[in-house]
């Protein structure tokens, strides 16, 4: 198989792995029927605590990290390939009826280990942004264009890829973003969770 074929489905199926349904399925939650319903570290945070919020979290990030480092060693398009394809499994997993997060925490793990400076200066502006509003969201949404435009800034060929992981994530913050509008937007104080 030609390895960029097999960076895309290994990239995948990592990606698939559905930690933030697990993690509350081992403590007989449903994710998808609590809080904002997202299979995602934010909602298992507000429902079971930063212990599992910060395990789930931390485990999506790790898959796209695993994923691209996998295949760092055959060359930049493989690993971009796997690190892309871990979003989207993680999006539409086989493992929860193809569906999934918002894909946040996954690109945030491929930005790290494609190009770890755009994925401290994405993380730095979503730890700025979730402090300062409590909108996770919002955060997320500003936190993945500023790793991008990092990314262009620095001349990366792939910040290509990184745009249209980010701008597939805000696709998927549709309901956010109106709530955002309408003013009624779910607020989590993520700082007083970890720190409180
Ligand atoms: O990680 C997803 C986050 O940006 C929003 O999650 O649960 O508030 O819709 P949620």
């Amino acid at each position: 198989m030609n390895t960029l074929v097999l960076a895309g489905v290994v990239g995948y199926l990592i990606g698939s792995i559905p930690f933030s349904y697990i993690i509350p399925k081992l403590k007989g939650i449903d994710i998808t029927k609590v809080g904002s319903g997202n299979v995602g570290g934010t909602n298992v945070l507000r429902n079971l605590g930063a212990k599992y919020g910060a395990a789930a979290m931390f485990l999506d990030i790790m898959k796209a990290v695993i994923a691209v480092l996998i295949f760092k060693k055959f060359g930049e398009q493989p690993m971009v390939m796997a690190g892309a394809m871990s979003v989207i499994g993680h999006c539409y997993s086989p493992f929860v009826k193809f569906k999934g997060g918002k894909g946040v925490a996954t690109t945030l793990g491929s930005f790290f280990a494609i190009f770890p400076q755009a994925g401290m200066f994405a993380l730095g502006i979503w730890i700025m942004v979730v402090a300062l509003t409590k909108y996770v969201s919002l955060a997320s949404m500003i936190g993945l264009t500023a790793g991008t435009l990092f990314s262009l800034a620095f001349g990366k060929r792939y910040w290509v890829i990184f745009l249209a992981l980010t701008l597939f994530s805000i696709m998927r913050h549709k309901e956010n973003i109106q709530r955002l509008l309408n003013g009624n937007e779910r607020k989590t104080d993520v700082v007083d969770y970890f720190l409180g």
